[in-house]
């Protein structure tokens, strides 16, 4: 099996638009299944990670024997990884349209974006009072507890908000953002996590501007999916994760207005953010640096631009086309099925990516994913996707299943997940299976630590059960 290794292997056979549109790694990686077979894993989990692009892998392999320290060195490779780290910041300011003026901060990923932002939220001139954000409740926690914790937010939980429509959704945005008190910004994701389902973003933009607030996108389902332009669509700010967008090196960006950045708090206080410092007074950098303390993610900022080089190479048609046949054969398929139901939040919603929550009654959402895992070999998340008002306004607060789909993905998955949750409900799981810890377990569970993966050295005991090891080690809030 090759769980810890991959090799650079040709795409199969194309079969129409749904064969994968780039390469990525550990399509040939080999899983373990109860029944002792081992089949191709399929990762049908791309909103939550996706794998790397054999292309990022491959310039992350040409860059290391570069690596040497960023902005501090003299060093000759100090030197080239500097100039490395920003024409990478260059090029992924450049794939989201940067306006001349914006700067592209490179984070940790989206969550990391959203909570600098929103130390820079301006205070009421006047009162000093906290900013004022508005968001709605079908955000991603990553796009709702910053701005509740940091800003004085106002959650939107109209009953418009979720199955209704969008022009309700619209609608109760800009009454919401007319009122008199003005809100300094605009917070919406732009593609949800759970459903794939976006807003219409150039009436938001066009709201908040009118009103005099900015607008933050969530860019975390959108970017890996979508070519967004700030400069094209007027967006202030964007926040996307590489390892959403095939590069999982660590690395995420966030881009849009200066003003708000070179006055904001600055997000991490230590080396690199600061001209001269003092015993009694500090003299803090504008700029990216000003939010970048810290030795920067060289290697993480590298993989991101290469990943956007790489999209960036696709034809945005292309890519919409191949995600919107895999998303449309995965709809059809699964509601084709008896009991399985298919979550939508807005009646009126078009293009979605390819994200797709579901529900299979009668089985609870994390029984459907172990079986999928441990039966099939194929991976989803289960759970309320860290969006719990929304799957609590949706009905769904014991949680649901989730498949995404992207560029990697090959239709014959699609095809297997769909068969598999048809052969659950027509014949059951085939193995038994129980809760350890609030995890979906099998029980005995046969399969095998993965050779190479240097977890049998980890692990006190490596042998057969070992991922009941992991129950008890989940966030509440998956
Ligand atoms: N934010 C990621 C998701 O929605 C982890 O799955």
């Amino acid at each position: 099996m090759t769980a810890a290794t991959h090799t650079t292997t040709t795409l199969g056979t194309p079969t129409g638009n749904a064969a994968p549109l780039l390469p990525v790694v550990g399509h040939d990686t080999l899983v373990p299944l109860v029944d002792g077979r081992q089949v191709a894993y399929s990762n049908l989990d791309v909103a939550a990670s996706a794998p790397a692009l054999e292309s990022v892998a491959e310039r992350v392999a040409e860059t290391l024997p570069l690596y040497a320290s960023v902005h501090r060195g003299a060093g000759y490779l100090s030197q080239v990884s500097t100039a490395l780290y920003e024409a990478s910041r260059r090029a992924i300011g450049e794939f989201v349209g940067a306006r001349d003026d914006d700067l592209t901060l490179v984070t940790r990923n989206t969550t990391d974006s959203l909570n600098l932002l929103a130390g820079c939220v301006p205070t009421d001139p006047d009162t000093g009072a906290a900013g004022r954000v508005l968001v709605l409740d079908v955000e991603h926690h990553a796009n709702l507890l910053p701005w509740q914790r940091d800003t004085d937010a106002t959650v939107l939980t109209g009953a418009a908000s979720v199955a209704g429509t969008l022009a309700q959704v619209r609608d109760e945005l800009a009454a919401a953002v007319a009122e008199n008190r003005p809100y300094a910004l605009l917070a919406v994701t732009g593609a949800s996590n759970v459903t794939g389902e976006s807003l219409p973003l150039a009436e938001l933009v066009a709201t908040a501007h009118e009103h005099g607030a900015r607008i933050v996108l969530d860019g975390a389902q959108l970017v890996p999916h979508r070519r967004i332009s700030l400069a094209d669509t007027g967006v202030d700010y964007l926040a996307f994760s590489g390892h959403k967008t095939y590069a999982p090196y660590g690395a995420g960006a966030l881009v849009g207005r200066r003003d708000w950045l070179d006055a904001g708090t600055p997000y991490l206080a230590g080396g690199g953010a600061v001209r001269r410092v003092r015993a009694d007074r500090t003299d803090w950098h504008d700029g990216p640096a000003r939010h970048e303390a810290g030795s920067p993610n060289v290697i993480g900022a590298v993989a991101l631009a290469a990943a956007c080089e790489a999209l960036a190479a696709l034809d945005p048609a292309e890519v919409r086309a191949h995600e919107g046949a895999l998303r449309g054969r995965l709809v059809d398929g699964l509601e084709a099925i008896d009991r399985v139901s298919v979550v939508r939040v807005w009646a009126d919603a078009v293009d979605p990516v390819g994200v797709v929550t579901f529900t299979v009654a009668g089985y609870d959402p994390g029984l459907v994913a172990a079986y999928l895992s441990a039966e099939h070999g194929i991976g989803v998340r289960d759970g309320r996707f860290c969006a719990h008002p929304l799957l609590g306004r949706l009905g769904f607060d014991a949680g649901a299943v989730r498949a995404s789909v992207g560029v990697g993905t090959a239709g014959e998955e699609v095809d297997r997940l769909v068969a598999a949750v048809r052969a659950l409900v027509t014949d059951g799981p085939q193995a038994r299976y129980d809760v350890v810890d609030g995890l979906w377990v099998v029980v005995d569970d046969p399969r095998p630590v993965p050779e190479g993966s240097g977890l049998a050295g980890l692990l006190a005991t490596a042998a057969a059960g070992y991922l009941a090891d992991v129950a008890g080690c989940l966030p509440d809030d998956v």
